[in-house]
C-alpha cells in the first residue's frame, strides 16, 4: 500500500514542489543536501495558526537577523517580540525564545532528532515535532496535519466524523509514509492539499492519487472530512 501512495505523490513533488525558502529543493536534496532544523523549526511554528503567503517576509526577516538557534537565543527578547509583532499568538514567540534558549543550554545547540526529543522542548507539541523530525531528519514520523485529514479521508473515505477520525486517519498516514524522503512524502501531501485536493471542487484530474482514491471513484470528494455536528 505504502508505494501506491508514496512512489506517485513523491513524483508528484518532485515535478510540483513549492519552492520556499525553508525547503531545500528536491534536486538538491537528491545532492544529499539537508533542511536545516532551524529552519524548518522556524517555519512549523510561524505556520502553527498562520498561512504560507503570510509567514514568507517574517521567516526571511527572522533568518536575516537571526541565522541560526544560538543567534535566536542570545538575542533581546523584546527585539524578537517587536520583530513577531503582526503574525499574532504571541505566546508562539515566547516559547520559540524559550525553545531556542533550552537547544542552547540543554542540547549544545543542536536540535534533538527524535520526535521525543523535540516533544520536550517549549511550543513542540506531537504534530511540530513529527513535521521536524521527518522534515529535518528524515526520520519517518506520521505528520498529520489539516491539508493531510482532508487528502486521507478522501482516500479512504473515513466516514467518523472529526476529530473522532483522527486515530484512524493517523494509522493510514502511517501506514503510507516511506523510510525513504519522509520529510518530502509530508510536505507533498501538504502542497497537495493546498493545490489539489482543495476543501472545495478538488482538481482531481491533476491528481497524482486519483486512480486509489475512494472519494473520486464514488464522486464524493467533498463530503470528506466529515464533521461532528456543532
Ligand atoms: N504548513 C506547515 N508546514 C509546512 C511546510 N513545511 N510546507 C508547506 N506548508 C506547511
Amino acid at each position: 500500500m505504502t508505494n501506491r501512495i508514496a512512489a506517485p505523490l513523491l513524483d508528484w513533488y518532485d515535478r510540483h514542489h513549492r519552492s520556499l525558502p525553508w525547503r531545500v529543493s528536491p534536486p538538491d536534496r537528491a545532492h544529499g543536501v539537508v533542511n536545516d532544523p532551524y529552519r524548518v523549526w522556524l517555519s512549523e511554528i510561524m505556520l502553527q495558526q498562520t498561512t504560507v503567503p503570510a509567514v514568507m517576509a517574517y521567516f526571511e526577516s527572522f533568518v536575516r537577523q537571526w541565522p541560526t538557534v544560538a543567534a535566536l537565543a542570545a538575542a533581546p527578547t523584546e527585539e524578537v517580540m517587536k520583530a513577531w509583532a503582526g503574525l499574532g499568538y504571541y505566546s508562539r514567540a515566547r516559547n520559540l525564545k524559550a525553545c531556542a534558549e533550552a537547544i542552547v543550554r540543554d542540547h549544545g545547540g543542536r536540535f534533538p532528532d527524535s520526535e521525543a526529543g523535540l516533544r520536550a522542548l517549549p511550543g513542540i507539541g506531537p504534530y511540530t515535532a513529527a513535521a521536524i523530525a521527518a522534515i529535518a531528519f528524515d526520520r519517518p514520523a506520521a505528520v498529520v496535519d489539516g491539508n493531510i485529514e482532508r487528502v486521507f479521508t478522501r482516500l479512504f473515505e473515513i466516514a467518523t466524523p472529526l476529530p473522532a477520525a483522527k486515530p484512524d486517519i493517523r494509522r493510514h498516514v502511517a501506514d503510507a509514509t516511506p523510510v525513504t524522503r519522509p520529510g518530502d512524502f509530508a510536505q507533498g501531501l501538504m502542497d497537495l492539499g493546498t493545490a489539489i485536493c482543495t476543501p472545495r471542487r478538488p482538481a482531481c484530474v491533476l491528481c497524482p492519487l486519483a486512480t486509489g482514491c475512494a472519494a473520486r471513484k464514488s464522486g464524493r470528494q467533498e463530503e470528506f472530512p466529515v464533521k461532528a455536528p456543532k
